[in-house]
């Protein structure tokens, strides 16, 4: 069975279900309230250990009760957490998601004993038997210190970098993720990262500009493509009744990334991913993504031949 290290950030989510955003000094009524793990790198662990790849999990939590729940979430889907750095006197990180009726979302994010997580908590040991690294952090220092480990090792890596590193440019950007096997992004992201009006004029900065091997850009419900040794492939979405796209991304990552462990071709990657993210999007919370076969039923009960 293939296994990946995920780095990055674990918090525990809490969300909220409502149509309208209250102003100053003003309230709304929520339609639903809901909670769970979260965090992007820890969502990522959680949704490939369901396609049936080993996962271990590097980030930080505080000594607080959201943090021991956290932990016990992760270790309970088989997640690996020998490796989380317990952090004394820091609260853990909280997300509080506000979730649209028509499944988009806004997030208020503290991000507490994520910060605390160093390069240094970073070692060759905690890397050592995986075959993939992957980074969900836009920290340049973590997602440097990770590509360093992993080519000297000889281990393949993806990097998410969010919101957080497109918004430090292409100058640094370019820099942290040269050398990358896969970058993944979502369109938002492209734009503000190659200063572009729409995703085509940022898909060719970015082709030209990102030296990794793949460049995944997820459209939302429009799927996804990738830039690959100068050829373009896109693959459209499925599209079923959108619930909460919170951690669609991370699940999109994630079966992308057991695609390529288990040898499937691009297109198949991206199919079978667009699959993965489809269904977790038609449920509630970040870590409602599906089970290996469960993507491939739904895959059958199409038509596909995979
Ligand atoms: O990618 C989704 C995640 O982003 C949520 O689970 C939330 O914790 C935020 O970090």
């Amino acid at each position: 069975m293939p296994s990946v290290a995920s780095i990055g950030n674990l918090n525990y989510d809490i969300y909220l279900k409502t149509p309208e955003l209250p102003g100053l000094d003003q309230s709304v009524e929520a339609l639903e309230l809901y909670t769970g793990g979260g965090g992007s790198a820890a969502n990522f662990a959680v949704a490939i250990t369901r396609l049936g790849v080993r996962a271990k999990f590097i980030g930080a939590v505080g000594d607080d009760f959201l943090g021991d729940i956290a932990l016990r979430d992760l270790a309970s889907e088989g997640v690996d957490v020998s490796s989380v750095k317990k952090i004394k006197g820091m609260r853990s990180g909280v997300v509080v998601v506000l979730v649209h009726p028509d499944g988009g979302k806004r997030m208020i994010a503290y991000r507490g004993a994520n910060m605390g997580l160093s390069p240094d908590d970073i070692g060759g040991e905690a890397l050592a038997e995986v075959d993939h690294v992957h980074v969900a952090s836009g920290r340049v220092e973590i997602i440097l210190r990770a590509k360093e480990l992993a080519k000297e090792m000889g281990k393949s890596i993806s990097v998410d970098g969010g919101t957080a590193l497109a918004k430090k440019g292409l100058e640094v950007a370019s820099k942290a993720l040269a050398g990358v096997d896969v970058v993944f992004m979502n369109q938002a992201e492209a734009r503000l990262l190659a200063e572009a009006k729409d995703h085509r004029e940022a898909l060719d900065v970015i082709a030209k500009r990102i030296e990794a091997k793949e460049i995944v850009v997820t459209l939302g419900d429009k799927g996804a493509l990738a830039i690959s040794g100068g050829e373009f492939i896109y693959v459209d979405a499925f599209r079923l009744q959108p619930v909460d796209t919170t951690g669609a991304g991370d699940t999109f990552a994630a079966a992308y990334i057991s695609a390529r462990l288990r040898g499937r071709s691009l297109y198949e990657r991206l199919l079978f991913a667009n699959a993965a993210a489809s269904l977790k999007v038609s449920r509630p919370g970040a870590r409602s993504s599906p089970k290996y076969e469960e993507v491939i039923y739904f895959l059958r009960s199409l038509g596909y031949k995979i």
